[in-house]
């Protein structure tokens, strides 16, 4: 059997990844790579003892490698991705929850003390906003609506394996109506990337991630959050919450937009790279 030494080989990882991906994102992977295909983890990369791997891990870690040069982001190839502690089922039918999202989960724990809320998330996608919600506020109640049965099967999939107090339902918030209810909060993390925006986003995210979560066009970019400002008027109750994700670039845009939907108490978050991110009101 032939014998090999970790640092060597998370090296020559890093080498193969860092032209298509470049050196920070090239070691992320390596360290992951190292561990799934091999068990080897970052302090046996330290350590540097020998090891022995078979043919079928040889073959695994040419393959994985490979779709990773391809640009196929890891969360996909894995199925799985992290997101506020917890650990969802992702597949090309959503958009892989990403960091900064966790935030809103965060803002939203903290705008008021809760009791047992009812709340509704709308494009739910991977259900990560939706059951991060059900799961670490107290008796909460969540449905999460989205236009992709494909993205609600997954939804669906997590909340029931994470165990969490979440229904799902096919809704198209440009066309349809929210269900007039007494909801305490609604939560949405809408398509908002311009077409205009394409030439500068990476190729996993381009060539890998469904268009339909991401994309609104040049001439309408709101279109979602004035959707849904008006319909979820039929949803909230009095003194009920609405809370976005927003294009950093359209801050102020969504102040003015709630102003005009009649909410109060507007405001703006920025994320921890100091983007306007985040965006909250009362319907009073
Ligand atoms: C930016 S993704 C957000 C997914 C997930 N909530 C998250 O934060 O990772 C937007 C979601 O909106 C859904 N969507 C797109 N158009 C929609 C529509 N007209 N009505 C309802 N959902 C829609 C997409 O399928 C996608 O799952």
């Amino acid at each position: 059997m032939e014998e090999y030494f970790p640092r060597n080989t998370f090296q020559d990882t890093v080498a193969l990844l860092n032209p298509e991906l470049g050196l920070q994102e090239s070691q992320a992977l390596a360290y992951i790579i190292l561990d799934k295909i091999f068990s080897i983890s970052r302090t046996d990369i330290i350590v540097n003892r020998q090891f022995f791997p078979d043919s079928l891990q040889k073959k695994k870690y040419n393959l994985l490698v490979k779709r990773l040069i391809d640009n196929e982001p890891i969360q996909y190839i894995f199925k799985e991705a992290e997101f506020y502690g917890y650990r969802f089922y992702v597949d090309k039918n959503v958009l892989i929850p990403r960091q900064e999202t966790e935030l809103l989960i965060q803002i939203i724990s903290n705008f008021r003390s809760w009791n047992k809320p009812k709340m509704a998330d709308i494009g739910t996608g991977s259900g990560c906003i939706a059951c991060s919600l059900a799961l670490s506020i107290e008796d909460a109640q969540l449905v999460g609506y989205d236009i992709s049965p494909n993205a609600l099967k997954i939804a669906q999939y997590n909340a029931a394996r994470l165990g969490a107090n979440a229904a799902f339902s096919t809704l198209d918030i440009v066309k349809q109506n929210l269900p007039p209810e007494e909801l305490d909060l609604i939560v949405s993390n809408p398509p908002y990337v311009m077409d205009q925006e394409k030439q500068e986003m990476k190729k996993n995210v381009l060539e890998f991630e469904p268009a339909l979560a991401l994309f609104v066009p040049d001439d309408d970019p709101l279109l979602f959050y004035k959707a849904i400002m008006k319909k979820a008027k039929i949803s909230l109750k009095k003194g009920g919450a609405l809370f976005f994700e927003i294009n950093e670039q359209f801050g102020e845009q969504t102040l003015l937009l709630f102003q005009h939907y009649g909410y109060s108490q507007a405001k703006v978050y920025k994320d921890l790279n100091d983007k306007q991110r985040f965006a909250s009101a009362v319907l009073e």
